[in-house]
């Protein structure tokens, strides 16, 4: 089961759980599951009706792709950050929990305060600087108290060529506007949903594998590798447009965060050391680079020429 089955990372479990199913390699039922435009849809703030359909529907894994994620609009609304982010989670895991199933949930960099110089580990203490992150933390901690099978993987700067996020805001700006400033003092992985989604069925594959499974359940990070910043992010994106643009581009302004005042306060650094997943489970995670560019190509591809 599938929730938040319209978002970036929903949608590529979707799509990439079809796939599974008709190459026939993994025995896989998918409920997709989201506020509308589903089979099956679901408002998360309404906490019965989740126990409801997962009593119906008894699947063995749920997973929470659903989120709160204006990380800003957070800031003026916590109390919906909190619900959705903080309070769901533990309702999704006491439902799961009753079932005997797996909970899979997706959490975010942002529950560290970015004050670190190296790549935060699971076990560095969280200190989350705005009300996304607190919230996210919550919703972590609500399932580690309430679901014995749980996986919770946390991620980073999500993009895809779909919805919303920064590939697309930029790749927009940079046809419309001259100029466009990007904050640089910013560390973090972009990692696109696709990558997400493959990882997240790798893992279910070996979980499926595994006969002591429940051991190898809990808390991993999970970006791409390398690093960079918004500013080195939006370069990359002005380049490979620049590949497939005969019209000019937007000339790209270095700025420091103190020059962009946002509603939250982002952390500074917020590299994940993800050796933990890639050592449990065997994975290798592709640089950010390689993996961006193997979105781009998909997504000219796909573009109607
Ligand atoms: N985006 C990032 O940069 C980022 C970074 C780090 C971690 N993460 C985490 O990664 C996970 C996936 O993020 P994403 O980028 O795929 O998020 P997304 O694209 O914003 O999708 C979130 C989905 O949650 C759904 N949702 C929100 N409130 C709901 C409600 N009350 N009832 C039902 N559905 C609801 C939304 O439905 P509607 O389409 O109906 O609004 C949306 O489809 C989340 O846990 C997020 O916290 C994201």
């Amino acid at each position: 089961m599938i929730l938040g089955a319209n978002g970036q990372v929903g949608w590529q479990l979707q799509q990439q759980g079809l796939a599974l199913k008709r190459i026939d390699t993994f025995p896989l039922e998918i409920i997709p599951i989201a506020r509308q435009g589903t089979q099956l849809t679901l408002d998360l703030t309404d906490s019965s009706a989740i126990q409801t359909v997962i009593r119906t529907h008894q699947p063995h894994i749920v997973i929470n792709a659903a989120a709160y994620t204006a990380v800003d609009r957070a800031e003026s609304e916590p109390e919906l950050a909190l619900e959705i982010n903080g309070t769901v989670p533990g309702v999704l895991a006491v439902a799961v929990e009753k079932i005997g199933g797996l909970l899979i949930h997706y959490s975010t960099d942002y529950v560290f305060d970015g004050t670190s110089s190296t790549p935060y580990l699971e076990t560095d203490s969280t200190t989350p600087i705005n009300a996304y992150g607190q919230s996210k933390l919550i919703g972590e901690q609500a399932i580690q108290a309430k679901a014995q099978n749980h996986l919770i993987l946390r991620t980073s700067w999500v993009y895809d060529v779909r919805g919303k996020n920064f590939l697309l805001t930029m790749a927009k700006l940079a046809q419309t506007r001259p100029q466009i400033s990007v904050v640089n003092d910013q560390i973090g992985s972009p990692t696109s949903a696709p990558l997400i989604a493959r990882i997240t069925y790798q893992i279910l594959a070996q979980l499926l594998a595994t006969p002591d499974w429940q051991t190898l359940t809990g808390l991993y990070h999970l970006t791409a590798q390398g690093f960079t910043s918004w500013y080195g992010f939006a370069e990359n994106i002005v380049a490979h447009l620049a590949e497939s643009s005969s019209h000019p581009l937007a000339e790209l302004i270095p700025i420091s965060t103190r020059d962009y005042p946002t509603a939250a306060q982002r952390p500074a650094f917020s590299r994940l050391n993800c050796q933990k997943l890639q050592q449990t489970f065997g994975i290798t995670l592709p640089a950010w680079e390689r993996e961006f560019g193997i979105v781009w190509q998909t997504w000219l591809q796909s573009r109607p020429t």
